[in-house]
């Protein structure tokens, strides 16, 4: 009789454990929180760009579905994971090529969205979702941007990038990593507290052809680069404008002359 009060009482007690697991494995999963960085991301154009976003606690990822959307396309995803693949065709056009989420890191509950060549317009903020969790957080993407012209004196290199918090120091660097000496940054702060860097930089020719713009934010260890190189044109000295200029002041000149040799000639006389 004791004995099989022992067995009734273990198979109770393992029926709540397991019970018990399954009832604290499903809680764990409502528990589990979608974490992105509560600040903006940023890249330069034409950077590969990583937007991070994950499970906390840690929930295997690689059988859920998984929607990075952005609230402003149609149709709205930018990737969708879906049963152990990537559903490419669902994505919005302008996306195709260029999204992935990195496979192995599923499991780990790892969602990061890999963003290649980033574009001007691929600024704003995109929602990472699982609709099994029906949790959802927004990632702000902020493209900063580089400009070249050419003026009198060479090239006008621009660099500007927005959003950062706290601000952030801007430097230019010649190919060889020299810092060159640029007109002050100008900062400018947002009604968001946010800020808004630009640095502009006259380069010629003997600086060579290629450059840096460099973002950093101490505080947090953050940098950002913009490699460019400018192209050989830019450096093909005075173009048509600057020829007619050049040949009016020339003749005007040699007119001068003429007359006023004419006139020293006739009073002289
Ligand atoms: C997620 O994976 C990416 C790519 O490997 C990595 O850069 C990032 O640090 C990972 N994030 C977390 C929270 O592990």
């Amino acid at each position: 009789m004791h004995i099989l009060c022992f067995i009734f009482y273990y198979i109770f007690l393992l029926l709540f454990l397991y019970f018990y697991l399954i009832l604290f494995k499903l809680s764990a999963g409502d528990l589990s929180e979608v974490i992105v960085p509560s600040q903006p991301v940023v890249s330069l154009v034409g950077e590969d760009v990583i937007l991070p976003c994950h499970l906390d606690p840690v929930m295997n990822a690689f059988d859920m579905t998984v929607e990075w959307a952005s609230p402003d396309l149609n149709p709205r995803f930018v990737l969708l994971w879906r049963q152990g693949e990537e559903l490419e065709t669902k994505k919005h056009s302008s996306f195709r090529g260029r999204t992935s989420v990195f496979i192995d890191e599923l499991e780990k509950g790892n969602i990061s969205l890999k963003l290649s060549k980033v574009k001007v317009s691929d600024e704003g903020g995109y929602k990472c979702f699982l609709p099994t969790l029906s949790k959802t957080s927004t990632v702000q993407l902020v493209v900063a941007v580089v400009q070249m012209t050419k003026n009198n004196n060479g090239v006008l290199l621009e660099c500007e990038s927005a959003d950062w918090y706290p601000e952030p120091e801007m430097f230019w660097l010649d190919g060889e990593g020299n810092l060159l000496s640029a007109e002050p940054t100008e900062t400018v702060r947002g009604p968001d507290g946010l800020y808004t860097v630009s640095s502009r930089v006259t380069v010629e020719k003997r600086h060579g052809r290629k450059f840096t713009c460099r973002v950093t934010q101490s505080k947090i260890n953050q940098t950002r680069e913009k490699h460019l190189t400018i192209p050989d044109h830019f450096f093909v000295v005075p173009n048509p404008r600057t020829h007619v200029a050049i040949g009016a002041v020339i003749g005007c000149a040699a007119i001068i002359f003429v007359v006023w040799k004419w006139r020293q000639k006739k009073f002289s006389k």
